[in-house]
């Protein structure tokens, strides 16, 4: 939620923080803005709306100065305090306009902030809790004379008076060449250059400049000049952040080719699955976690396992739970993050908690680690992004290896977390003696053939693309998605990616649970001559009929009572399950997988068929309405 830059360099800050903001766009689009210092004029533009909108402000704008200062900051906004408009873009000014700051998070305290300051006849120029932050700023510099250390200084008074969560960066006229930046609870990251140093919220914004990063801690502050880093914590102490070198280069967040980042995202999944696998597989096929810093007598000691996460990382780990309790017999239980502190769940010494995240940065997966660690739970985090607060915060880690993942709507990030998440399940057994060593070995061999399985899916994809401009076209109303087993998280993914992609109803079911209520929703063709007038389309995952009999004869049945009552198969069977063809309106052939490995091939039909009815309904595809890619809110 909101895209965060900083720069202090030799550069254009205007070229190096837009080139910024662009890739940071991802997370919050409702507004953006820049404000650019040179000499000690402090220039401002900002524009509801997508960046390309402030691109078109910028293009008339007159000051050359906003072109060749090289101190600046941006932001890319997803709005919670004031709508989405002109005034409430960020950044905020102080009212003597000398200071600008832009905001990601939620001050939770603005109210009362807000108040005093109007009290004291300070005047408003946004609804937002950010702006409270820039006066603050003010009354603390006011009769000061401006210097890096000065603002740094404010800033800290200031972070100790703010609640919530806060990534804060500040430019003051008065002090060209730095630029001060502050978290709690919100990202921020530190991209160490030569003769220039940058700030923002992931690494991808300055990744086409440097690979060196460094990762702030909680309740920092950051001065960055172009040839210093200074980090303090929040009362003023000396404080060190940890380096780290980014493993990815500009070329992975740009689209290379791809008219959407989701549709290269997509198609690189064979390689991050693959990528998350990788060196994580001994020679005797063993399973080598190394990295993870749990012993495995901690994981002996495990009697209950919580995965807990959010969205489509939430899915995963309903994947993941049957594989789990498979192949170790711990329970496991799967939880939303956002319910899971509420609710007050039983955890001890003994409880794993494995919190699934892509971003690092969700919170409502941070307070949930938050909740378990105070519970003397062990956590153990799946992310995908290194430096992100998640990991940082949690006992032991496993990076899923699926490079930066820039469109809203998660792909590589959920295939990714399934491997990783099995990797763990593998492992728990491995130490704990439960499955022999090549029984885990024959398992691995299985998961590392699915880079190539998910290859082949991928290569059939033009009839599934096909319907989704026939689905387009038509206004399709409802989309229905069922699944038995492992292949019920599918459904509910299928159904997660139609609906923010697509802004199409669609719900996920077990498919035995129609007969208990949804089948009613299932209406024939409505014959009113409409191009796709073929009943309410069900997408129907069928598990492998190599697998457990029972439940793949049980979901035939279950695709029979749908056809029954009216409704168009959109039917996802492995090659040669012959028994579904005759109740197939249309038949997604996937290579043969085991039962538990299937998601692999079987969710990449559904993720092309979002994104092609998303396209061909004219949607944009990566950064689909309301959304933002990285929660930072609860
Ligand atoms: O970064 P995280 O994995 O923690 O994000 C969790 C969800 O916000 C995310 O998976 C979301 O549901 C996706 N937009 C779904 O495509």
């Amino acid at each position: 939620m909101c895209g965060i830059v900083g720069y202090v360099g030799g550069q254009s800050a205007l070229g190096v923080v837009l080139e910024g903001l662009r890739r940071l766009e991802y997370r919050g689009y409702d507004s953006a803005g820049v404000a650019v210092l040179a000499s000690s004029r402090l220039l401002l533009a900002k524009k509801a709306g997508k960046l390309s909108n402030l691109e078109k402000l910028l293009a008339e704008a007159s000051e050359a100065e906003l072109r060749t200062g090289t101190t600046g900051i941006g932001h890319t906004r997803w709005a919670t305090h004031g709508g989405p408009t002109d005034r409430n873009a960020h950044p905020h000014l102080s009212a003597d306009g000398r200071i600008a700051v832009i905001h990601n998070g939620i001050i939770e305290n603005f109210a009362k902030l807000r108040a005093e300051l109007q009290a004291s006849g300070v005047e408003f120029a946004s609804d937002t809790d950010t702006e409270c932050v820039a006066h603050l700023l003010a009354a603390e510099l006011a009769g000061v004379a401006g210097s890096p250390q000065a603002l740094a200084d404010a800033m800290r008074r200031v972070c100790n008076r703010l609640e919530g969560a806060f990534t804060l960066l500040a430019v003051d006229a008065q002090a060209p060449g730095a630029v001060v930046g502050a978290r709690r609870n919100s990202p921020l990251v530190v991209g160490r250059g030569n003769g220039e140093n940058f700030l923002a919220s992931d690494v991808s914004a300055f990744i086409e400049h440097t690979r060196e990063a460094v990762e702030l801690g909680q309740d920092q502050i950051v001065l960055i000049t172009a040839e210093a880093i200074e980090i303090t914590d929040f009362a003023g102490n000396p404080a060190q952040g940890r380096d780290y070198h980014v493993d990815w280069d500009a070329r992975a967040a740009e689209k290379d080719g791809h008219a959407w980042f989701m549709l290269k995202e997509i198609a690189e999944q064979p390689q991050a699955v693959a990528d998350t696998l990788r060196g994580r597989i001994g020679e005797h096929g063993e399973i080598m976690l190394d990295e993870v810093r749990l012993t495995d007598q901690d994981l002996r000691d495990v009697d209950k396992v919580f995965i807990v996460s959010c969205g489509t990382s939430y899915h995963a780990g309903l994947v993941a739970k049957y594989a789990i309790e498979h192949w170790t017999r711990i329970p496991c239980e799967v939880e939303l993050a956002s319910e899971f502190r509420y609710r007050d769940p039983v955890l001890d010494r003994s409880t794993l908690v494995v919190v699934i995240s892509q971003s690092g940065e969700t919170m409502d997966t941070l307070m949930a680690l938050r909740h378990a660690k105070e519970q003397k739970a062990r956590v153990l985090a799946i992310c995908n992004t290194n430096g992100s607060t998640i990991p940082r915060e949690s006992d032991a880690v496993l990076y899923t290896h699926g490079g930066p993942e820039i469109a809203v709507a998660s792909t590589k990030a959920f295939l990714t977390q399934l491997a990783a998440c099995f990797l763990v399940g593998l492992h728990l057994a491995q130490v704990r003696g439960v499955k022999y060593a090549d029984e885990v070995g024959a398992v691995l061999a299985q998961l590392q053939e699915m880079p190539a399985k998910i290859e082949k899916v991928l290569a059939a994809m033009d009839p599934v693309r096909e319907l989704g401009r026939q689905l387009a076209e038509t206004n399709a109303s409802t989309v229905l998605f069922i699944g038995r087993h492992v292949g019920y998280p599918v459904a509910l993914e299928g159904a997660l990616k139609l609906k923010e992609l697509a802004y199409l109803h669609a719900e996920g079911f077990a498919a035995g649970e129609l007969k208990h209520g949804p089948i009613a929703l299932i209406a024939g063709p409505a014959g009113d001559g409409r191009a796709f007038d073929r009943g309410t389309p069900v997408v129907c995952i069928v598990p492998s009929p190599a697998g457990r009999g029972v439940l793949h004869d049980k979901i035939v049945s279950n695709i029979q009572e749908v056809r029954a009552r009216g409704a168009h198969t959109i039917v996802i069977a492995e090659e040669g399950d012959d028994a579904v063809v005759p109740y197939a309106d249309m038949l997604v052939r996937v290579p043969r997988t085991p039962t538990l490995l299937a998601p692999f091939v079987t969710t990449v039909p559904l993720q092309v068929l979002a994104a092609a009815i998303a396209d061909a309904s004219g949607h944009d595809v990566d950064q689909p309405r309301n959304l933002a890619k990285s929660v930072t809110v609860e």
